[in-house]
Parts: structure tokens; C-alpha cells; sequence
């Protein structure tokens, strides 16, 4: 584990015009989507992440040959020397999103043998909505201590119509099942699909490798197997995720900011409560002839006020942002109401943000009451998963003094040196390497 940690000191207003990376949601599914298919695949505006290096360790496990080249956010991906259908235990502990490879290895070799997904420690975040939905699909399943072994039954054996019903959107098995349903027989339905931006990002590339995917019906995808996917070349979208980063640090400081290739429809519910807190955003500022949406300024007011919100599955508050948000109504005018309604138990930050002098009181594992005070305190504070880092980070911009953040391995899994681009906006922030 590294000995870095974060120094953030009180900054002056932030302002500048900054370029996203790729979004680490979309890019860690769509690499795991590359094993449908034979052959190279580029994959452009890759984030530098850890979460990214441990999937391309994953993916070169398998066999796959990787070139990844992070100046130029480029991902080289071949996936003819795929030849396992086993996922070690080590790497799958890391990341909840190794879970991913089981859909696409059950479509290539009609098996996988993978562990339970590790990740971020916010809730029990079980997996079986894929499990079961790969049942339907006519996997069988056996699951050992750490492991589960997944096999198909032979083809002519397969349902030739599986409606698949999730209990909850979920984003993972959303995107589980619909990958094995890509490459598989007949026609899978998923009712009460996910259909965040990265969602919809899977679906593009599926799409264009040769998938049968309609979309149309909102949370109802449809999916007519195919016998063979082509390798493609594609873009990731812009991670929403950083640019709610962003925003929230230019709003907490008081400063400003452009993001010229954010997607404003991507952050509806988020951008109408950052101008509820009364800073000025516009959309739309580097609209292109697909997307008049595309680019969004803020300009923070001096007197923000307090904003309630609740988090919910896409097009609803982000659980990603919830954490971020949290700090900067920390110092906002009046009383905020928050609660969560994804992960039950993604409130950890609030110990943290509390030692730096934040007035905050839980009311249980999903619910939080902000009370906005004039001046938060820098003092050592320990990042617990990754939005909790980004968290700290911007409420370490406004706390007088300097606030030390031990725990930065999250911050590394979820950003790709996201400091550099608030340093560059005036923020004084240090990597320390501690001997
Ligand atoms: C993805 C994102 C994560 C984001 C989340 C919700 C990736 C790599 N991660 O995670 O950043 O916070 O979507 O937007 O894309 N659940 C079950 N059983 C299952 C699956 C999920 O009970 O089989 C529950 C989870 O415990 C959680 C909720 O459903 O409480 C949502 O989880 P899900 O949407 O699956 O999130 P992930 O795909 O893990």
C-alpha cells in the first residue's frame, strides 16, 4: 500500500477551464465487453486510474495482449490470445467491477470461474441479481467459499426467450447480463434495466461491434444474440463523476469554472441543485451539432444556500456525488437534508468531515442533517473509499489551516490525478510521500 498522502491547505478561489478524462464507470465495463470479441480493439480517452491498470492486469491474465498508453489516453486491446476463463482471487478482491468479466467469458467459452467481487467497502453489495439472471439464461452455478463456477448449458438447451426482471436497476448486472445476452442464443429482456450515461456508453460499442440492442423502451432492453462481435474502435464518454468534482470545487472555493467537453445531460439532477444552492451554471457552452448540451461554466455565488437531495439510480442524484456534495453544504447557508437510497452504508465520510469541524448528525445508515457552518478546520482525516476522498479534498480547500488525507489509494482508484487539474486551477494541494 502506498505511504502517499494528500496536503491540501486553504486555497484561494478556483477558476480555470479544464478537460475530463474518460469515465472510469464506462471504461472498466467496456474493457471486460473487448472478450466478446477477436481481435484489436482501440479504446480512446482512458483515465490513467488504478481501478483501469488493475482491469488491463485482468484483462492481460486472460491472455489478452494490452498496450496502454496514458499520455495519449489509448488503449490497445487484443483479445485473440484470450485463452483462461478464471479470474484470479487477488485481482477480483480489488475491484467490484472484476465482476464484469463473468457475462463475457460465459459468452466466449460457455464457462467462468471467478471470486467475489472486493471494492469499496459501502455496503454489502451483493451480486445476486447477476447471478440469478444468468441462471435464467441457462447458466448453471456453483458457489464454492471464495469462488463460482459458471457454465452454460449446451446451446441447443438454451431458453430461446429469457425475460430477465431486476429487483433494482442495477449498473453491474445490467451490464452483466446484457454482454452474455449479446453473444449468446435467442433473446434476452431486462426489465427495470440501469440506464446511466455509462450504460448507454456499453450499449454504443455492443452496438457497434455488431450487437442487436434496443433501447428504445427506456429501462426495457431488448437483446437478440449474434453468433460473432467485431473488434471496434471507441471513444469513452467524459466522466461525469470528475466533473461533478470540478464544479463542486470551483463552487466551494468560490471560484469558477469550464469544463468544455462535460455533459450537461449527463448531470441534470445535480446541475439543478448546484443552482438551487444559487451558483450559476450554464449548459451548452461547447455545443457540438450532436450534442447541444455539451460544456457547462459555473460561477460560484458568495452566498450559497443549503439544498436537500436524495440519491436514486440514473436520472436521479448520483451515490457518487452524494459524498463530494456533502462538503460543500457543509459550508453552506441553513440545514441540508441527505439521504441515500443506493448503498446502505455510504455515509462514512461524515466521521471524517465532522473532525474537521463539520455539523452533521446521521439519523441511521441513510440519512444525514447538514447544518452549514462558517469555517471548517484542517486536521488528518483518512479517505474510506473513493467519492469519501474526493470529499475531503474539497472540504480540505475551505478548512483554515492544512488537512492531511491518509487513505489516497482510493483516490488514485477513482481519479486520474484529478490534483494536478485542481492545482492547476489555484488550489494548493501536495502529494507527500511519507518514508
Ligand atoms: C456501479 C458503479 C458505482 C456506482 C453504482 C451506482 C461501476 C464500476 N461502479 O456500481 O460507482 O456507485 O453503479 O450507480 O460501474 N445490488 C444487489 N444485488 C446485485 C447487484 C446490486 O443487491 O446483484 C445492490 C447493491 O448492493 C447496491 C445497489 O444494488 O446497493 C446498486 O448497485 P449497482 O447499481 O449494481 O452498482 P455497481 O454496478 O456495483
Amino acid at each position: 500500500m502506498s505511504n502517499e498522502y494528500l496536503l491540501v491547505k486553504k486555497s484561494p478561489p478556483l477558476s480555470g477551464t479544464v478537460e475530463l478524462v474518460g469515465a472510469k464507470n464506462a471504461v472498466l465495463v467496456i474493457c471486460t465487453s473487448l472478450i466478446l470479441t477477436n481481435g484489436i480493439s482501440i479504446l480512446e480517452n482512458v483515465p490513467n486510474s488504478a481501478d483501469v491498470l488493475l482491469m488491463i492486469k485482468l484483462l492481460e491474465d486472460l491472455g489478452a495482449g494490452v498496450t496502454f498508453e496514458p499520455e495519449k489516453k489509448l488503449l490497445t486491446v487484443d483479445t485473440r490470445t484470450i485463452c483462461k476463463f478464471e479470474v484470479k482471487q487477488e485481482i477480483m478482491n480489488k475491484m467490484r467491477a472484476s465482476i464484469l468479466v463473468a457475462g463475457p467469458l460465459l459468452a466466449r467459452f460457455g464457462k467462468a470461474k471467478v471470486a467475489f467481487p472486493g471494492g469499496c467497502l459501502i455496503g454489502a453489495r451483493p451480486i445476486d441479481y447477476h447471478l440469478s439472471g444468468f441462471k435464467k439464461m441457462g447458466a448453471f452455478i456453483e458457489t464454492h467459499d471464495c469462488f463460482i463456477d459458471l457454465t452454460l448449458k449446451p446451446y441447443q438447451e438454451l431458453p430461446k426467450l429469457t425475460r430477465l426482471v431486476l429487483e433494482y436497476p442495477s449498473v453491474g448486472a445490467t451490464e452483466n447480463l446484457m454482454m452474455l445476452a449479446a453473444l449468446n442464443k435467442g433473446e434476452t429482456e431486462i426489465v427495470n434495466a440501469a440506464i446511466e450515461p455509462e450504460v448507454l456508453d456499453l450499449i454504443d460499442i455492443l452496438t457497434r461491434m455488431g450487437a442487436k440492442i434496443d433501447c428504445s423502451q427506456g429501462q426495457i432492453i431488448k437483446i437478440k444474440g449474434v453468433d460473432k462481435l467485431n473488434p471496434v474502435r471507441h471513444y469513452i464518454i467524459p466522466d461525469r463523476i470528475e466533473a461533478g468534482a470540478l464544479l463542486l470545487a470551483a463552487a466551494i472555493t468560490g471560484g469558477s469554472v469550464t469544463i468544455p467537453d462535460a455533459r450537461a445531460d449527463h448531470m441534470d439532477l445535480f446541475l439543478e441543485k448546484l443552482r438551487a444552492m444559487g451558483h450559476k451554471v450554464i449548459t451548452g457552452t461547447h455545443a457540438t451539432h450532436d450534442n447541444p448540451h455539451r460544456g457547462i461554466t459555473l460561477t460560484a455565488t458568495t452566498t450559497p444556500q443549503a439544498v436537500s437531495f436524495k440519491t436514486g439510480q440514473y436520472p436521479c442524484f448520483p451515490t457518487d456525488i452524494q459524498a463530494p456534495m456533502m462538503s460543500i453544504l457543509s459550508v453552506a447557508n441553513g440545514t441540508s437534508l441527505i439521504e441515500e437510497t443506493v448503498y446502505e452504508n455510504r455515509l462514512i465520510h461524515i466521521k471524517e468531515l465532522q473532525k474537521m469541524g463539520a455539523q452533521i448528525t446521521r439519523d441511521g445508515n441513510t440519512k444525514a442533517t447538514i447544518r452549514g457552518v462558517d469555517a471548517l478546520y484542517g486536521t488528518e482525516v483518512i479517505a474510506t473509499d473513493i467519492r469519501a476522498s474526493c470529499a475531503l479534498v474539497l472540504a480540505g480547500l475551505v478548512a483554515q489551516g492544512q488537512t492531511k488525507i491518509t487513505g489516497i489509494h482510493h483516490w488514485r482508484r477513482g481519479y486520474d490525478k484529478l490534483e494536478h487539474k485542481l492545482v492547476a486551477m489555484g488550489a494548493l494541494i501536495e502529494v507527500v510521500e511519507e518514508l
